[in-house]
């Protein structure tokens, strides 16, 4: 069997067409052709009047808590399970992150658990949407409104998803989208920022240029700012990827529907949540072994291992890693279920190139691993 892979895209002769062009007259009179359209329609897609394509998702983030003015003695408000680029730019700009607990039931914030985190600090919630899995975003989005916080949808791994009919990416003053190589579209290294607000744009537009204004005078800077500009290559891939986005979906759902079908004669596993009024994506498949199993992330990992087979550890609560040195004894204590949860979850592979044999091997491998664990 060819060997498994964790992530990877699905690239054909449409989107190597489509570098190609740009590579060959992506230059002179038409430096941004693929970066302008990829950013208009992908912003279109999702109800956004703005769309900025930046080098990656994490500098999206940046950009918007610039933007917003969130500084130094503020604190903002984010899962304790992510992947720490949701977390890092608040510490980019001075701010404190203030890990918060998540819902057993969708791996996201927990409204209740944000409701608590908030204190006279608190100047905005970063809404994670795991996996593809989205939160309680009714109940957040009220919370935000009443407690006057600014609410920020990190969408990096849910393109594709809905809650109650609305894309993923459509909530709270502005998101971000990946398309890092292991994402569902993929331009290598690359990000989105969506935003309504037009104020909020051309404060990011700015922001991204070195402090030039668009269209302004040549070699000109109001301030000292960042450079995150978009290469029209990296649009170019984008753009053609986005025309394919039902297929590249369809595909990630394909390979979840058939883990959960294989795996559905095993009581006791949690996978992505699939609310009624909901469309998940599903980025990556989660699986949570329920107590039942006694069967904790490590084992679980070394025992596929142990057959050559991948998995990936669910993110770790980010106040129990290195990188947030004394965190873990308050946050532990805090957020209990993300500890909980994270410590028996795991990813399974989730390459688009995922065949169904392959597919086949890895849940006969998981029901091997749990035999043995009884
Ligand atoms: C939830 C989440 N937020 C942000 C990012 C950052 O994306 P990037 O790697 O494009 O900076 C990622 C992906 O890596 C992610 O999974």
């Amino acid at each position: 069997m060819e060997k498994i892979y964790m992530a990877g895209p699905w690239i054909t002769e449409h989107e190597v067409k489509t570098v190609l062009d740009a590579m060959q007259n992506g230059w002179y009179e038409h430096p941004y052709d693929y970066v302008e359209k990829f950013q208009k329609e992908f912003a279109a897609y999702h109800g956004r009047k703005f769309g900025i394509m930046t080098p990656n998702a994490t500098s999206a983030i940046h950009l918007l808590l610039t933007a917003l003015g969130i500084k130094a003695g503020d604190e903002v408000i984010v899962p304790d399970c992510t992947w720490i680029a949701s977390a890092a730019p608040i510490s980019y700009v001075g701010a404190v992150p203030v890990f918060c607990d998540i819902d057993r039931a969708n791996w996201c914030l927990d409204p209740e658990a944000v409701e608590r985190a908030i204190t006279p600090k608190t100047k905005a919630i970063i809404a994670v949407d795991l996996f593809g899995n989205m939160p309680d975003m009714d109940a957040i989005k009220a919370l935000a409104d009443r407690r006057g916080l600014i609410l920020i949808e990190d969408s990096a791994e849910a393109l594709g998803s809905t809650y109650h009919g609305v894309r993923a990416g459509k909530f709270g003053v502005g998101s971000v989208f990946s398309f890092h190589r292991t994402k569902t579209l993929v331009t290598g290294e690359g990000g989105m920022l969506l935003l309504d607000d037009e104020k909020l744009f051309d404060r990011c537009m700015i922001l991204r240029d070195h402090g030039r204004k668009p269209g302004g005078a040549m070699y000109y800077n109001y301030e000292v700012t960042y450079k995150y500009m978009p290469f029209n290559l990296q649009a170019a891939l984008g753009y053609a990827q986005f025309q394919r986005l039902d297929e590249l979906v369809g595909r990630k759902r394909w390979i979840f529907d058939k883990y959960k079908e294989k795996l559905a004669d095993i009581p006791d596993l949690q996978f992505n949540a699939e609310p009624d009024k909901g469309f998940n994506s599903v980025w990556i498949t989660g699986l949570v072994f329920g107590k039942s199993h006694n069967m904790n992330k490590p084992d679980a990992i070394a025992g596929l291992d142990k057959m050559g087979l991948p998995l990936r550890p669910f993110f770790y609560p980010l106040s129990s890693l290195p990188a947030y040195p004394g965190f873990e004894e308050r946050y532990r204590k805090l957020n209990p279920v993300a500890y909980d949860v994270s410590s028996r979850g795991v990813n399974l592979p989730g390459a688009l190139n995922l065949t169904e044999d392959q597919i086949d091997a890895m849940c006969d491998g998981i029901r091997a691993l749990l035999k043995r664990s009884r």
